[in-house]
């Protein structure tokens, strides 16, 4: 067995959590290797958040790309698990919920590697979401879990997962956040784009629920038409929802002076968008989370939330596709009455030093 562990990444969401365990392993005299699964693969979705976050280069690319669940989750299985038989870590880390997450911690398991989940529990008991099932599935077969929020230990608990295996930590993501803030306040991205502080929203879209059936995105579309009657909107596309805008021909109906069209960007200059921005519109679980720290109003365009703590502490309200509620809460942020959030236990920028500390303890002493 080689005295090491391996970090599996493979989505956008995943780099920003492996970045602050990488640099722990490295503080810590932990060694490791990063498998990229390939999930994801335009420069703007994956190898950017490796320049911003300065993580090494992957030691091991699994190339499995895009194509249907099935079709994907089995290509990073078969590709991972070539890898695990010709060398066996101690530990293989996964973060998240993605496809590369359960398909990794699947192989791993069943050679007999041990499987840390780094964000377990969180459940938006809404099985139609492809990653709830990864999140549950992957929760099942996991030995140690590292827990973001103290519901996830709940729910974690309601599944028979055993006390001995949960921690609760706090957020990766936020010490990527904590880590980065000075950097991305210094950029001018906003201004590059024309934007003015506190003067324009921000949105992100890509739920499968959201943007894959036509008269879903049309309805979607409408909302932010209204709401660039209002305000100014700053539009990243992810390549799925660029696919269909195209597909259903629904850019021309988007079409808006208010309304400036993006392509994925990174981490830092993201960061820097959100920062000096006035609202979010979304349907990621991340951006929940990064918005409720910075005290930024979210408006969440999904029915439910994985990440509940974002509602009752942070600054997220979930808007499901009650559009005159969105309203509600548009009029409220730009009349200043929108909520203000609370500081949330364990985003402290200190989780992935809680993380490797258990983990160094547990396989390497
Ligand atoms: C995946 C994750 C989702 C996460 C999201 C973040 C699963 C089940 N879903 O969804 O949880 O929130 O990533 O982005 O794992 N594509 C490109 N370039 C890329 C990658 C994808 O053009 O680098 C296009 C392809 O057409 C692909 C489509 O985007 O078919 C969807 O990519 P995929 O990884 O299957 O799912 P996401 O919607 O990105």
């Amino acid at each position: 067995m080689l005295d090491e562990i391996y970090f599996v990444a493979g989505a956008r969401p995943n780099f920003m959590k492996i970045a602050p365990l990488v640099h722990q392993s490295v503080e810590q005299g932990v060694k490791f290797k990063i498998i990229h699964t390939g999930q994801h693969y335009d420069y703007n979705m994956s190898r950017v958040f490796f320049e911003n976050l300065n993580i090494p280069e992957p030691d091991y690319f699994l190339d499995a790309g895009s194509g249907t669940h099935a079709y994907q989750t089995a290509k990073i299985m078969m590709e991972f698990e070539k890898l695990l038989l010709k060398q066996t870590p101690k530990l293989v880390v996964v973060v998240g919920d993605v496809n590369s997450t359960i398909a990794c911690a699947l192989v791993a398991k069943k050679l007999f590697v041990d499987v840390a989940h780094v964000e377990a529990g969180l459940r938006s008991f809404d099985r139609k979401m492809p990653e709830e099932i990864n999140r549950v599935l992957t929760d099942q077969i996991s030995d140690l879990l590292f827990t973001t929020e103290k519901e996830a230990e709940v729910n974690l608990k309601n599944e028979g997962i055993e006390e001995q295996k949960i921690f609760f930590v706090g957020n990766v993501m936020i010490d990527t956040l904590v880590t980065n803030l000075e950097k991305a306040k210094n950029l001018d991205t906003y201004k590059s784009l024309g934007l003015l502080k506190d003067q324009y929203a921000l949105i992100t879209l890509h739920r499968p629920s959201n943007v894959d059936k036509k008269e879903d995105l049309i309805k979607i579309v409408d909302a932010l038409n209204h709401l660039s009657e209002r305000i100014k909107v700053f539009f990243p596309v992810h390549p799925r929802t660029n696919r269909n805008l195209i597909e259903f021909g629904l850019y021309d109906r988007l079409k808006s002076d208010n309304v400036i069209i993006g392509e994925p960007i990174g981490y830092l200059e993201f960061l820097n968008l959100m920062l000096n921005s006035k609202l979010i519109l979304t349907d990621s679980g991340g951006i929940q989370e990064e918005a409720s720290y910075l005290g930024i109003p979210i408006l969440t365009l999904r029915e439910n939330t994985e990440r509940p703590i974002t509602v009752e502490k942070g600054t997220n309200t979930i808007i499901g596709r009650d559009f005159q509620l969105l309203k509600r809460q548009i009029n409220d942020v730009l009349a200043s009455r929108y909520k203000k959030g609370q500081e949330i236990e364990g985003w402290d920028g200190k989780s992935a030093k809680r993380i490797m500390e258990i983990i160094k303890k547990k396989y390497f002493t």
